[in-house]
């Protein structure tokens, strides 16, 4: 069903942010495993998070839901997972199967393990050769895609994995693994991801270990046949969430947002900082921690943006707000160039081919290179008017949808079910803040 975001003149309003989608994940795997049971707010109820609730109860988890956000998970603690009577689907989330297979892979258990269309199409090579290295065995069709089934070990062999690309759900897959493998696994990053899993396993008591080598790497270390405890845990707001609510505010025409307790983590700020080069105008206040994590209120007022190079440093703790940069950049003045982002073409669409598709339809000039692309920016509101294929890319639907409320005419979507898969609340955060986005 097509959605349209129409043009309003004026954007404000406070909305508190959702909660991270990375961090709901783990503390619903963390506590399904931990003993005894855990007490969790906050958690964002998205379909993504909601498959890995229910993935966890199937793996023996007692998981209740007891108000809004709130979960009660008693843990299966030293009893292991069992075996599920049933498939294993995580809808539409990398996160949820890739994380997932690291920590099933240290249990004795056979699971199938399946996924929707988009999750179909993505490449789960990056997490079985690792693991298969360690000792799990996966059957699967030979292209390394889901449908799978995994045949785990209690008797994973530990390795030192440099992953080739990027990525955190990797790094986070074989360090699950090595949670129950005998002896120690190392995981060595050339560009530090996003460490909720470091952070998050330490709330749990477990011993992680980090350093800095060389340059910009990153060396995680964890002891295997540690048990991890119940916590009591508050989930920290989505940066990634709230970025698509600041950028909002940023291209307005007058107006201003606020959005609080966001997580304000190193390793998830790249967006903001982006949006800083380009001459936005937000402001930030700490209010307090949560999981180990600062928090802080973010404003962001209408601006008048400046196309930028996104240094290629900061292109790991944005990998998820490329889509909504793209807005950003088409409002902007001059070109906005962005390089070393590869990994957007294995994400819940080909994002590089979406968001050039995206800009296109609405009559921004864009270019498209393999690694990224070049947006020229049209120096204020650009034309608008284009229906915007989402491949089912829940981020490609909020970014065309934020776009058209200061565009020249309205934007279009072709689908806005699977905004739900990480930002249920999306459509009514964006009404309170005077948005004008309808069914048509
Ligand atoms: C995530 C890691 C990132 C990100 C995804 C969440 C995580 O994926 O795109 O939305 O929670 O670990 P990659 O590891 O594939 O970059």
């Amino acid at each position: 069903m097509a959605w349209t975001s129409f043009p309003v003149p004026r954007l404000q309003g406070a909305i508190r942010a959702p909660g991270d989608k990375s961090c709901s994940h783990r503390a619903l795997m963390f506590a399904g495993i931990a003993e005894g049971t855990s007490e969790i707010s906050g958690l964002l109820e998205g379909e993504d998070v909601l498959n890995t609730a229910k993935a966890m109860a199937a793996l023996g988890a007692v998981t209740t839901r007891t108000g809004d956000g709130r979960w009660s998970v008693k843990g299966v603690g030293r009893a292991g997972l069992r075996s599920p009577d049933a498939a294993l689907d995580f809808g539409n989330s990398g996160t949820g199967s890739r994380l997932m297979m690291g920590l099933m892979s240290g249990y004795p258990i056979n699971v199938e393990i399946i996924g929707d269309e988009s999750l179909s199409k993505r490449p789960m090579n990056r997490v079985i050769n690792p693991l298969e290295k360690m000792g799990a065995r996966f059957e699967h069709d030979g292209r390394g895609m889901l449908p799978l089934r995994l045949h785990g070990s209690d008797k994973l062999t530990p390795i030192a994995f440099a992953p080739p690309q990027a990525s955190a759900q990797v790094k986070s897959c074989v360090l699950l693994a090595g949670l129950n493998a005998v002896g120690k696994t190392v995981v060595t990053e050339t560009r530090a991801t996003r460490d909720h899993t470091e952070r998050m396993l330490r709330g749990f008591g477990a011993e992680v270990g980090t350093a800095s080598g060389e340059g910009t790497q990153n060396i995680v270390s964890i002891e295997g046949g540690q048990q991890l405890q119940a916590v009591d845990t508050a989930i920290p707001g989505d940066p990634s969430s709230a970025a698509f609510l600041i950028a909002a505010a940023l291209i307005s025409r007058s107006g201003g947002v606020i959005v609080e307790g966001i997580m304000s983590n190193e390793t998830r700020d790249g967006f903001f900082q982006a949006a800083a080069l380009m001459g936005a105008d937000l402001g930030a206040e700490e209010m307090g921690d949560a999981a180990g994590e600062r928090l802080i209120d973010m404003q962001g007022a209408s601006s008048q943006l400046q196309g930028r190079a996104i240094p290629e440093e900061l292109v790991a703790s944005m990998i998820d707000e490329f889509p909504i940069l793209a807005v950003l950049a088409a409002f902007a003045e001059g070109d906005t160039v962005v390089t070393g982002a590869e990994e957007l073409r294995v994400k819940e669409s080909d994002r590089i081919a979406a968001i050039v598709a995206m800009l296109r339809v609405n009559g921004v000039e864009v270019d498209e290179t393999e690694d990224g692309f070049v947006v020229h920016g049209c120096g204020g509101p650009p034309p608008g008017g284009g229906l915007v294929e989402t491949h089912h890319d829940h981020r490609i639907a909020m970014s065309a949808l934020v776009m058209g409320t200061a565009s020249q005419n309205p934007v279009s979507i072709d689908d806005a079910a699977m905004i739900a898969t990480s930002y249920p609340a999306f459509m009514s955060h964006m009404a309170e803040l005077g948005a004008d986005i309808r069914e048509t």
